[in-house]
């Protein structure tokens, strides 16, 4: 299939573009890099030895989209294209419905002119809210969201299943990602935020290459065997995978339909430090600080819903997340900066 990359320059697009592309997919990229660089497509090209076709466009822009659309026959589009700083949308909560609710309804109106059938989209276990307890099956209701990040997903799983009751030729996949981390096994691939990480896993790397001098728990005082908070880390190429069998089971598939990318298994925080020294052999100095506003003591997936309909499963361990992260950490200290 030739598959449209909204937003694909980013973490998990760039591993979902390779996963594709070595399953013998076409990918086309839209990104306006406003959270990701053109070097990563280009790595993404060196690792796959196949061309990917790009357009530097803002998602929200009728006319970019369109043309798109017009000059390639797209089949399926996966939309990654969305802010996700869970703080930032707490500041700039215009900023983000504007501009993730924008993206989802440009590509909705644009694929309709063009007659594109299939979408993926990037959701998040934040949709399961405060109500539900883990794990999570993907019957539960949406709960209460903790931030307007976290509301854009639940009201874009919303605008997608609304559309594709009103187009029953539509297929709409929600994917909802529980905890993505590491990097493509080469480490030319991986996460690379922008100022302070929000998120665990670059945060710990980012302290073992050494910009920062350590790491802040943050709360030790859970409902947990540690009391440090459990979460469901899966392995981004994992993901990305997951995203290759969602769009294969989109080509004969409508309606909406979703499915949690998740291993099942919940790690603490202290966990995920410990495996990162012992299997890096490299140190993490923490302390710990007080719990943050919004975190859930608990979330992980009942993954079962993905394997038995996608013939997907999660099979990458806890250990080789560790070890991919600081491949691509280690090689590229300050991110695509010094690519
Ligand atoms: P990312 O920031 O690395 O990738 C998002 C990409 O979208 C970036 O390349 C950015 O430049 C692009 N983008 C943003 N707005 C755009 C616009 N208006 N037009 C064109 N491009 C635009 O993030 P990621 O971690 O790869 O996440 C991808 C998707 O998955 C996001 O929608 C995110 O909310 C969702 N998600 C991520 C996580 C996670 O932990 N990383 C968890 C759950 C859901
Ligand atoms: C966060 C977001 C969530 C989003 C997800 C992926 C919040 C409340 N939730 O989830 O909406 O979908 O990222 O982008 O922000 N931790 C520390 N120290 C740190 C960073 C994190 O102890 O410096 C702990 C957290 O308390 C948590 C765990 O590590 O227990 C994972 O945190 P994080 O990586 O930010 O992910 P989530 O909180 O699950």
């Amino acid at each position: 299939m030739n598959v449209l990359l909204a937003g694909g320059a980013g973490y998990i697009g760039s591993h979902t573009a390779v996963e594709l592309l070595n399953s013998g997919h076409d990918v086309v990229i839209a990104d306006n890099y406003s959270n990701s660089c053109p070097e990563a497509v280009r790595r993404v090209e060196e690792l796959t030895g196949k061309t990917v076709r790009v357009y530097e466009a803002d998602v929200r822009d009728h006319d970019a989209v369109r043309r798109i659309f017009t000059e390639n026959k797209i089949d399926c589009v996966i939309h990654f294209a969305g802010l996700k700083a869970v703080g930032e949308s707490v500041e700039k909560p215009v900023m983000y419905y504007r501009n993730n609710i924008d993206t989802t309804l440009t590509l909705l109106e644009c694929m309709a002119e063009a007659g594109v059938k299939r979408i993926v989209f990037s959701s998040s276990a934040t949709v399961y809210g405060e109500e539900n307890e883990p794990p999570y099956t993907e019957e539960m209701p949406r709960g209460t969201c903790s931030n307007p990040y976290g509301w854009t997903k639940a009201m874009m799983e919303q605008i997608l299943e609304d559309a594709a009751h009103a187009d029953p030729a539509l297929s709409v996949i929600l994917l909802r990602y529980f905890n993505p981390i590491g990097a493509h096994a080469s480490g030319r691939i991986g996460e690379d935020p922008q100022g302070i990480p929000n998120n665990l896993m670059p945060y710990v790397s980012q302290v073992a290459v050494g910009r920062r001098d350590h790491l802040t728990v943050f709360g030790d005082d859970y409902p947990t065997p540690d009391g440090t908070g459990l979460r469901d880390y899966i392995h981004v190429v994992d993901l990305a995978i997951g995203h290759v069998k969602a769009v294969e089971y989109a080509e004969n598939h409508t309606g909406a339909e979703v499915f949690n990318l998740g291993t099942g298994t919940p790690y603490s925080v202290l966990e995920i430090v410990n495996t990162f020294r012992e299997t890096n052999q490299i140190d993490v100095p923490y302390e710990i600080g007080p719990r943050r506003a919004g975190d859930l003591p608990s979330s992980y997936a009942d993954a079962k819903k993905a394997e038995k309909i996608l013939g997907w499963k999660a099979e990458r361990n806890l250990a080789d997340m560790c070890r991919d992260t600081w491949k691509w950490q280690s090689g590229n200290p300050m991110g695509y900066r010094e690519g």
